[in-house]
């Protein structure tokens, strides 16, 4: 079984003005191997998904990406380093299908 680290988050923390969305937060994500990230609605998800593809900076923690530490400045960024973003609501386009979207 692979357990070769490809990204790994450590000690994230991001508030905003009035809320810590996130408090020492870490992610492990390993090669070949399919995760999901799971959480109550407000729970940080989006929010440490968003740090890791640049959209959000970070107040605190790192970012290791194939062991080297990463800031990514943004999405562009992040994509040409190999890290995709595909979100849930706002940026779909109405006339394309599901798969179109996604791809
Ligand atoms: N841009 C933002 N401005 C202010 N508060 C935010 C913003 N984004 C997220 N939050 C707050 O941070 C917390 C985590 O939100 P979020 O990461 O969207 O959670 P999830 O995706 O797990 O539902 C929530 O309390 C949410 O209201
Ligand atoms: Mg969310």
């Amino acid at each position: 079984m692979n357990k070769e680290i490809v990204l790994q988050m450590k000690d994230i923390c991001k508030s905003f003005p009035g809320v810590k969305a996130l408090d020492g937060a870490a992610l492990n994500a390993y090669k070949g191997r399919v995760m999901a990230l799971m959480g109550e609605n407000g729970a940080g998800k989006s929010t440490l998904m968003k740090i890791m593809t640049g959209i959000y900076s970070k107040d605190s923690g790192t970012v290791f990406y194939h062991g080297h530490e990463v800031t990514f400045k943004g999405t562009k960024d992040s994509q040409e380093a190999g890290i995709a973003i595909i979100h849930q609501e706002l940026n779909l386009i109405q006339h394309m299908s599901i798969t179109e979207n996604i791809f």
